[in-house]
């Protein structure tokens, strides 16, 4: 499902606020480029959700970030763009997706600040919260997962276990063109993973505030769900 008036009004945003000859632009140039080179599947975040990552991350001043997703590495390359100090430690269970993500970094300047870490998220989390439990490694402040659908609430678990009081945790892909209220699709797997997690940050007491954000745009019909971590029983989720 798209609609081209989504994809000119992208292109109007993207012309009046984002100036191509900008650094950070040419950048993920090179790295939607390189990926579409390389064969891997163009189902990157667009410009827009990008640049909506970065604002989320300078928002709330982000230091560390943990992406689930690596996919070629473009949001990644926007989110450690929020800040000269935002480190990045993305998970990419692909290991060619990974090399041409390392390679678009390496292109924008990033290698010492995104870390690309190999294998299944539901086997390198588990990695690096033992890293956070034993003090080696901070918690984090921002969370993108962008991954296997069927194990976003998997991923959720496991980042809100690493994350610090007013984290903010993002989850891509969770209105899948509508077919997220469409029971006819309970069966198709994104859509079940949506649901999954949707439904239980719902009862989550860790949350201080949650909320799903339909989008439209280059990339079609889909949705950003949106939490905001408070660590104290006494959060209220509304
Ligand atoms: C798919 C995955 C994504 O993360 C996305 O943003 C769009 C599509 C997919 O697997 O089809
Ligand atoms: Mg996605």
């Amino acid at each position: 499902k798209k609609d081209e008036r989504w994809t000119a009004a992208d292109n109007y945003v993207l012309k009046h606020l984002h100036p191509e000859e900008s650094q950070l632009y040419e950048h993920v140039r090179f790295a939607t480029q390189l990926a579409e080179s390389k064969d891997i599947p163009s189902i990157e975040v667009s410009l827009l959700q990008g640049k909506f990552l970065m604002t989320q991350c300078q928002m709330i001043n982000a230091k560390h970030v943990l992406e689930v997703g690596t996919l070629g590495g473009i949001s990644a390359i926007f989110q450690a763009s929020a800040g000269p100090e935002i480190k990045v430690t993305t998970i990419e269970v692909d290991e060619h997706h990974k090399a041409v993500a390392e390679e678009a970094i390496a292109h924008a300047g990033l290698s010492d600040r995104i870390e690309v870490l190999l294998g299944a998220g539901i086997d390198v989390l588990p990695k690096i919260r033992k890293e956070v439990d034993s003090g080696q490694r901070p918690k984090f402040d921002f969370v993108f997962i962008d991954a296997d659908k069927p194990n976003n609430l998997n991923y959720y678990n496991e980042a809100l276990a690493m994350c610090r009081s007013r984290a903010c945790i993002i989850v891509d892909n969770v209105v899948r063109g509508g077919l997220l209220a469409d029971d006819s699709a309970a069966e198709n797997p994104g859509v079940k993973g949506a649901r999954e997690v949707i439904g239980a940050v719902g009862t989550d007491a860790r949350l201080l505030g949650t909320t799903v954000l339909q989008t439209v745009g280059e990339k079609g019909y889909d949705g950003f769900l949106n939490n905001l971590f408070a660590h104290v029983s006494s959060a209220v989720n509304d």
